[in-house]
């Protein structure tokens, strides 16, 4: 995740002997690949084996690397920071599921499974509306095994209703939940040259150093507009990986919401001179910083979603934009401090936990603002799903 408001910028901390071993057969990996493909690899290839290479990738070896703060947690999500964040979208899911008669939730990249635990014990505690089904779509088998642990600890009754799926039917309904999941999507890299856009991929050195390498971009490229704003020497993401993904599953939901949160902006903000260095940005040990290439495998790699190419192709596939807007206003429009009332009435030690959770979630210069709420859906009336504060218009 990117908490570069309380994130330190740092030199990453020292592997231990068993990382090194592990990042160093990633790299050779890597390095074998460049050679395959002739001297150079796309940005997106790399970023795929560093996260997701099973053994060895970032997701893949260090199931761990997602929780609370301190421990071996390199980054924390909203979920992890507060239960709050689980009992205010359990409301939001129990009026639509039951309101649309649906009976499934779909949460993509689930993590160390928190959120879908937690939602479960809400949605049960109401008693309005539980879902007969919830899966979980996750790429790492890590991850998975984690996600299953967590499971095993519900109770038998709310266990039984989790499912892992392999791949995406063809066809499916149900509220679609993915937390910081598009920023996970490897992004392939552009630069401005003096004359014109490059791609910026991978090489290897003769003693196997990995190192940046732009080549001309393929014949028939369509770049986002937007990217004229940038000047020459700047370098961002394109996000290739991401529209397809939501291509796909803007084909396959039939009928249902998809709530979708992250860190971005639209194009327009995105391609912000400001951002000319682009957003690609690396974690390990609560620490941000911009070397995807040291040690392989033993960083997160992460870059910002661009939400109108994420909108545009939920729209190509045939889903209405039902809202967005930010993280912030979402949460109060949901309710937030209502549920955050009520259970300061009655957690005594918590409660401060809680206050200082809702904090960070909401916080401008924290969460509130920087992470923002993608809202979809297909055959559902629940238009104006942001509510007050609803930006749609923004990503146009
Ligand atoms: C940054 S973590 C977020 C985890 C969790 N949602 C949370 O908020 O704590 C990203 C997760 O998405 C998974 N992931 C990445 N791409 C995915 C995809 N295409 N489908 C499903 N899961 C994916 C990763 O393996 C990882 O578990």
């Amino acid at each position: 995740m990117d908490q570069t408001a309380s994130l330190a910028r740092a030199a990453p901390a020292d592997p231990d002997p068993a990382e090194l071993g592990r990042s160093q057969e990633l790299q050779r990996l890597v390095a074998e690949e460049i050679g395959r493909l002739g001297g150079w690899m796309g940005f997106d290839r790399y970023m795929q084996m560093a996260l997701y290479q099973p053994r060895l990738g970032y997701y893949a070896a260090q199931p761990g690397v997602l929780g609370a703060w301190g421990g071996s947690s390199d980054f924390i999500t909203s979920p992890e920071l507060s239960p709050l964040f689980a009992a205010t979208l359990a409301r939001l899911l129990a009026g639509l599921g039951a309101a649309q008669s649906l009976h499934s939730i779909v949460e993509f990249g689930p993590g160390s499974a928190r959120l879908a635990c937690d939602l479960l014990r809400e949605l049960a505690a109401a008693g309005h509306w539980i879902p007969e089904q919830y899966v979980l779509v996750e790429v790492s088998a890590a991850m998975r095994e984690r996600q299953r642990q967590a499971v095993q600890a519900l109770p038998a009754e709310l266990a039984r209703r989790v499912v892992w799926w392999d791949e995406l039917p063809q066809r499916f309904e149900g509220l679609v939940l993915g937390n910081e999941v598009l920023d996970a999507m490897p992004v392939r890299l552009l630069h401005r040259a003096a004359a014109a856009w490059v791609e910026r991929g991978v090489a290897c050195g003769d003693d196997g150093a990995l190192a940046w390498s732009d080549r001309p971009l393929p014949a028939g490229s369509r770049l986002r507009a937007s990217l004229r704003q940038l000047p020459a020497g700047s370098v961002t993401e394109w996000h290739e990986a991401a529209q397809g993904w939501m291509r796909t599953l803007a084909a396959r939901l039939q009928r249902g919401v998809a709530l979708l949160f992250d860190y971005g902006f639209p194009a327009r903000e995105y391609d912000h001179p400001q951002r000319s260095a682009g957003t690609l940005r690396c974690h390990r040990g609560h620490r941000v910083h911009d070397q995807p290439f040291w040690q392989p495998g033993l960083s997160d790699i992460t870059s910002h979603v661009d939400f109108s190419a994420m909108a545009d192709a939920a729209r190509d596939g045939g889903l209405q934009l039902l809202g967005y807007t930010s993280q912030a206003r979402f949460l109060l429009n949901c309710g937030v401090l209502d549920i955050l009332k009520e259970r300061m009435a009655t957690a005594d030690a918590a409660a401060m936990r809680l206050a200082a959770g809702v904090q960070m979630l909401l916080g401008e210069h924290e969460m509130g603002e920087l992470f923002k709420v993608l809202a979809l859906g297909r055959g559902v009336a629940s238009s104006g799903l942001a509510g007050e504060g609803d930006r749609s218009a923004a990503l146009d």
